[in-house]
């Protein structure tokens, strides 16, 4: 087989064999091709597309070509759920729990953040004393023992991935659903899961702008369960602000332990609920959505979902009484600095991105893949979407060490974040669709 001939093969259109799929994966991988070769390919994908079974064919490819995770030592339906990347998505540490008191065992391999998303394994960093590197026999043992381990993802998970990645972000590449699609599902497959829940975001936080393209996504993904065998369902959701209130590591594992509480905010309760709705029917737990919110909205109220939460935050190393006094006992910034509105009017919608951005200016997140955090810091959201402001109205308040130039910085992009308009917005949905 020659490169030379599957690149004018896509580039015209036809669809490619899975000799030939796999050919190309195996190449990368090995350094056969050359990236000049593999480049090319990926723009030639770009532009003609991929069948969904030459798509299912390169994400299983793609899973195949590092470590497959085992997950037959837990006991129970896996379900594994998986957030195309917001702005303040603390969801895992509520679902996690939330769904493992209602049974469904959660074996969570989790990633940091880079750039103006936070990650779950820094956000659970912020407890003091929490690991988030344990053994397979230590996870797989907890999963069994309490029902939920969240861990930072080990191992060699699809490497093809990693290179085509990496190719992709400097080729302008990335932006092609079927190569989104199959390196999303190649990670999640080759991670072990049972069923897989996507949490696909639209918005200007978000990787796609607009419910359509979302939702093209998405059911590019649900279509490569179908043909690997992996049970898939996406809710395609709005990040046209950021997930609750709260934004940097210590702050959202706060908010987090607020809806383990039975408090809110409403948009991050709602979700976990619909998510973790999903995730119970999944995992055979409930017959339908309306009884999996039944068994949900009972956890939360009974404390069970609470109690799961510092049963996991226990066995992996921190103190359990952080569910009760997170305010005592996770790291807080020196300084909450109020930033201001300038103009009366409705909030219509607030930039996530920018928002991420001010936060990590702050020092919540990283630059680079090396860059140390601050726990401590980030942004508390005053006024959401719909809300009335007055001019000198506190619209957020940035948490921070220091009042000094980079303060100034992060509350310039916080102020620009917000769009206010004269009139309230329309009401939308947070949840758009659901595609199973
Ligand atoms: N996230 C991924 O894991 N892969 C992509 O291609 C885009 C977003």
């Amino acid at each position: 087989m020659r490169m030379v001939e599957i690149i004018r093969k896509k580039r015209s259109g036809a669809e490619l064999s899975s000799e030939e799929i796999r050919f190309v994966v195996e190449g990368v991988v090995s350094g056969a091709i050359p990236d000049y070769q593999t480049s090319a390919w990926l723009m030639a994908v770009c532009f003609a597309g991929m069948s969904d079974r030459e798509t299912a064919e390169l994400t299983l490819a793609m899973a195949d070509s590092g470590d497959r995770v085992d997950l037959s030592a837990i006991r129970g339906v896996k379900v594994d759920k998986h957030s195309t990347g917001g702005v303040g998505d603390k969801t895992t540490l509520i679902l996690g729990p939330m769904v493992a008191a209602c049974g469904v065992p959660v074996a969570k391999m989790s990633g940091r953040g880079l750039g103006h998303t936070g990650g779950t394994i820094d956000k659970l960093e912020a407890i003091p004393g929490f690991r988030t590197e344990l053994d397979r026999e230590r996870f797989f043992a907890q999963v069994n023992e309490i029902g939920v381990s969240v861990i930072g993802q080990s191992g060699n998970i699809a490497p093809a991935d990693k290179k085509l990645y990496a190719l992709r972000d400097v080729t302008g590449t990335v932006e092609s659903i079927p190569l989104i699609a199959s390196s999303v599902m190649s990670k999640k497959i080759a991670a072990g899961a049972d069923a897989i829940l996507l949490d696909v975001k639209f918005g200007s936080g978000a990787f796609m702008k607009t419910p359509e393209d979302a939702r093209a996504l998405a059911r590019a993904m649900v279509a490569i369960g179908r043909e690997v065998g992996r049970r898939t369902v996406a809710a395609i959701t709005d990040m046209d602000q950021p997930l609750g209130r709260a934004v940097g590591n210590a702050l959202e594992v706060r908010e987090a332990i607020g809806v383990l509480r039975g408090e809110g905010p409403d948009d991050l309760r709602e979700l976990c609920l619909e998510l973790g709705g999903h995730m119970l029917v999944l995992g055979g737990q409930a017959e339908d959505a309306a009884g999996a919110r039944r068994r949900l909205e009972a956890a939360l109220a009974s404390g069970a979902a609470l109690e799961k939460f510092a049963a996991l935050v226990k066995a992996q190393g921190g103190d359990p009484a952080v569910a009760e006094r997170p305010e005592s006992l996770l790291p807080q910034a020196k300084l909450r600095l109020p930033v201001a509105a300038a103009a009366d009017g409705y909030v219509h919608g607030i930039d996530a991105e920018s928002v991420g951005l001010a936060a990590m200016r702050l020092g919540a997140g990283r630059a680079a893949k090396d860059d140390a955090i601050d726990y401590a810091v980030g942004v508390e959201l005053v006024r959401k979407r719909g809300e009335r402001v007055r001019a000198g109205d506190t619209l957020a308040y940035l948490h921070a060490q220091e009042d000094g130039a980079t303060a100034g910085e992060a509350a310039r992009l916080l102020a620009a974040a917000y769009r206010i308009g004269g009139e309230a917005p329309e009401k939308r949905p947070l949840i758009y669709e659901i595609i199973s």
